[in-house]
């Protein structure tokens, strides 16, 4: 019987059980001692002041968008070339989503593609949520001169890019932006099941995140804004006492998830090596089936801590549609993906942007394909997997 290979998977050890229980047998289940240890974690991770964890990257995505107080009449570009929620947490507020293309190499937003969507959204962009697909690094330096030079708020999503770096920082250290959303799903390099996090260096802004994943609640004194409710006659506050000056969600991760995502997050460095290990020898196995198949171009000023293995396929040439390889590959128990159909070519926003066109885009989308990468794999593996598409696509030896 031929190992079922995933495009992705969670790698969970006995320590991380171990952590886990020992959360269910305490007295804290959810916002306790687990939940600060992860976020402490998490900031130094990405050499940022402030980490918050959340339920969800799409809980953190709303997150960033409620705590830059987007709203209706407001604009924020989104690269087409992302996970629904990217776009989808501008809607949540009632913003509207302005589509930018990418790179038809990379799928990245670059900065000309940027200015690009800014000429054709006009007025009232009030942000931009680059996305660093697939663990690389958009061109973060000049996105955010570009975004800045417009007053533009930055969202960086992360969600594929936990220990990526560019110009020796972190991703997640927000030297260019004023947040960054990271997810902890369990095909992502990190696990918790459900998890997300943002990251900042903005002290207000962290204060409004706190607030906001726990229904705009606080506790603190120094912003009660009704005194005489708030406090006792010798000027003591209540001690029951909690305010809501705008309503927030209950989007706060568990202590049970966040220690889980503290155990894996001490693995990283493990994890990242064994996967750009992985990468490289799919490069020296997919040497042989170039041109048909090629690696991503890779972008030299980003190390990236790889989230998915994709490669480019000319599926014209090879004479065979991507459905047919991708239902080859799965008899022989090789699970593929496509990451992503632009968002742009969703029922819901092609009604709202009809006609749009993004050529970039829809060229990475045809010739994209995600073969399987997680920790789990060995490089017999990665063998069989590089044998199988060769043969699928009748590429002799
Ligand atoms: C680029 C990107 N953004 C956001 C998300 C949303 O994260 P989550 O699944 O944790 O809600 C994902 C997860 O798939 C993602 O890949």
């Amino acid at each position: 019987m031929m190992r079922r290979l995933p495009y992705g998977r969670q790698l969970i050890e006995d320590d991380d059980i171990a952590a886990v229980t020992a959360v269910l047998r305490s007295d804290c289940l959810t916002t306790g001692p687990a939940t600060t240890a992860f976020e402490a974690l998490l900031a130094e991770t990405v050499a940022a002041p402030h980490a918050i964890a959340c339920s969800s990257g799409t809980a953190a995505l709303h997150l960033a968008a409620l705590a830059l107080g987007l709203g209706p009449g407001d604009k924020v570009v989104v690269p087409t070339l992302t996970f629904l929620a990217t776009a989808n947490a501008a809607r949540y507020v009632g913003a509207e989503v302005v589509f930018a293309d990418v790179d038809a190499g990379t799928g990245l937003l670059t900065p000309a593609t940027l200015a690009e969507a800014l000429v054709r959204a006009g007025d009232g962009v009030k942000a931009v949520f680059p996305v660093h697909l697939n663990g690389q690094c958009c061109d973060m330096a000049a996105i955010a001169a570009l975004a800045r030079s417009h007053g533009l708020k930055i969202v960086e999503d992360a969600c594929h890019a936990l220990g990526s770096r560019q110009h020796g920082q972190p991703t997640g250290a927000c030297t260019f932006s004023d947040m960054a959303v990271f997810s902890f799903h369990p095909v992502k390099t990190v696990a918790m099941g459900e998890g997300g996090a943002l990251t900042t260096r903005d002290d207000a802004l962290a204060q409004a995140l706190r607030r906001l994943r726990s229904h705009g609640m606080t506790r603190d004194p120094a912003e009660f804004l009704v005194p005489d409710q708030a406090f006792d006659a010798e000027g003591q506050p209540n001690p029951w006492y909690y305010e809501m000056a705008e309503p927030g969600f209950n989007y706060r991760a568990s202590d049970i998830a966040c220690a889980l995502g503290a155990s894996q997050l001490a693995k990283l460095d493990r994890f990242m090596a064994v996967r750009t290990a992985l990468v490289a020898a799919y490069d020296r196995a997919l040497a042989p089936l170039a041109p048909l198949v090629r690696p991503l171009p890779r972008r030299l000023d980003c190390v990236p801590s790889w989230h998915v293995q994709v490669v480019k396929i000319d599926f014209a040439t090879a004479g065979k549609s991507r459905a047919q390889v991708m239902r080859a590959l799965l008899a022989e128990e090789i699970l593929t993906q496509v990451h992503y159909l632009p968002v742009h070519r969703q029922p819901y926003y092609r009604h709202l942007s009809p006609g749009l066109s993004l050529p970039g885009a829809d060229g990475y989308y045809q010739s994209c394909l995600t073969l399987p990468l997680f920790v789990g794999m060995e490089e017999s593996d990665v063998t069989r997997v590089c044998a199988a598409l060769a043969r699928v696509l009748d590429i002799s030896p």
